[in-house]
């Protein structure tokens, strides 16, 4: 039997129709970018779309901030810039972690701006620049002690700096503890910030833009003469301070599974690998499909709850690689196909990711961050 493409088309997965799904409210963020740029003033903003803008989807998260206002996006590395350019981004896009050398043609044809992250590759850059001209934002290590030219290392480096001077668009930093509620250290950073700052100006540099502040830096206002901010996280309602949740941010990420089988157990049945659960009465056992695959943390086996018709369920047993077991108790209506929210995007649900986050002693990045490119992304 021939089998064409277009017989087999309603096959093919649709992201909104997708049984296990992360549904991204584009209002949502940029509602929350309209709160930042509020706090931000007339100070420009990087919008912080690295890691698929953190498990938002990269490329619909970057059209929504540049619809939006945002001065630019930035990533991480060269490939993400490249994404976003191949998905019809056509305004700044900064690439945080710098780049080798030799990637500069590259980034040139695609218009990046890059990070320079340390000294090692001043003289490489002289070479290339002229051909392959980016735009630089000098990056200094205030007190993150990752990237960045160390304040010791400025003056050495004048010469080198120099040769680059026609490229040399912004000087940044990286706040360590913005989330701190003492502010000592964030303080010192600005300090240093500042310092190096004069020194450059006084050698003759000028840069038209200066930024250090992340989300809890911008929403503590640690901002000064900062003309631009780069916050990633608050953009898409998520926060771990107090000052992220006063400005009512709203979590712009859901994570839904539709059921795929209910199966009804006896008092004493294990479920799953391990058998580390055992029903205590006669339970409706629900299998979705969703595991450690897809992002879904192995250790919320017998530790979360998922949301359904208003109340929360168990997740029971262990997590395994493409599902999760949820147990209800007999009489709760529940049938295959029906959805259930494994991550909420209310604040205060027990299964919101600032929630789950906790539980599992991290923080919401890496529950967002891990939900892997296999689940279907709906845009609403
Ligand atoms: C250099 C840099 N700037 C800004 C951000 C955004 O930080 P946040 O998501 O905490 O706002 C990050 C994120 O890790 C970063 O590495």
């Amino acid at each position: 039997m021939n089998v064409t493409a277009d017989a087999l088309s309603p096959l093919r997965p649709r992201p909104e129709g997708r049984a296990l799904r992360a549904e991204i409210s584009l209002g949502r963020i940029t509602r929350n970018f309209a709160r930042l740029q509020q706090i931000a003033g007339d100070r420009g903003i990087w919008g912080v779309i690295k890691a698929n803008a953190y498990g938002h989807g990269a490329v619909r998260v970057g059209q929504a901030l540049e619809a939006a206002g945002a001065a630019g996006l930035a990533v991480s590395n060269l490939e993400e810039a490249l994404e976003l350019r191949e998905g019809g981004l056509r305004g700044p896009i900064l690439v945080l972690g710098g780049l080798r050398a030799e990637a500069l043609p590259l980034a040139s044809l695609h218009g990046l701006t890059v990070a320079l992250v340390g000294p090692e590759s001043l003289e490489a850059y002289a070479g290339l620049l002229p051909a392959h001209p980016v735009k630089l934002h000098l990056k200094l290590d205030t007190g993150m002690g990752r990237f960045g030219f160390l304040p010791s290392e400025l003056g050495e480096c004048l010469d080198g700096l120099r040769a680059l001077a026609p490229w040399l668009e912004g000087l940044m930093g990286h706040f360590a503890t913005s989330d701190d509620p003492d502010r000592g250290f964030s303080d010192r950073q600005r300090r240093t910030f500042e310092t190096c700052r004069s020194l450059l100006q006084d050698a003759g540099f000028a840069f038209p833009q200066a930024h250090h502040a992340n989300s809890d830096g911008l929403l503590r206002g640690y901002l000064d003469d900062d003309t631009h901010a780069r916050p990633g996280l608050a953009l898409y309602g998520l926060t771990c301070i107090a000052e992220g949740h006063a400005l009512g941010l709203e979590p712009a990420l859901e994570l839904i599974a539709e059921v795929a089988r209910v199966k009804t157990v006896p008092a004493g049945t294990a479920v799953g690998y391990g058998r580390t659960f055992v029903a205590p009465q006669p339970l409706q056992i629900a299998t979705l499909g969703c595991g450690y695959a897809d992002g879904y943390r192995r250790d919320l086996g017998n530790r979360a709850v998922v949301g359904f018709g208003g109340a929360t369920y168990p997740v029971v047993g262990r997590v395994s690689m493409d599902y999760l077991t949820v147990a209800l108790p007999s009489g709760v209506p529940i049938a295959p196909n029906e959805p259930m929210v494994l991550y909420s995007n209310d604040t205060g649900a027990p299964h919101s990711v600032e929630r789950m986050a906790h539980l599992l002693g991290t923080i919401p990045y890496e529950l967002t961050c891990a939900l892997h490119r296999r689940l279907g992304r709906a845009y609403i």
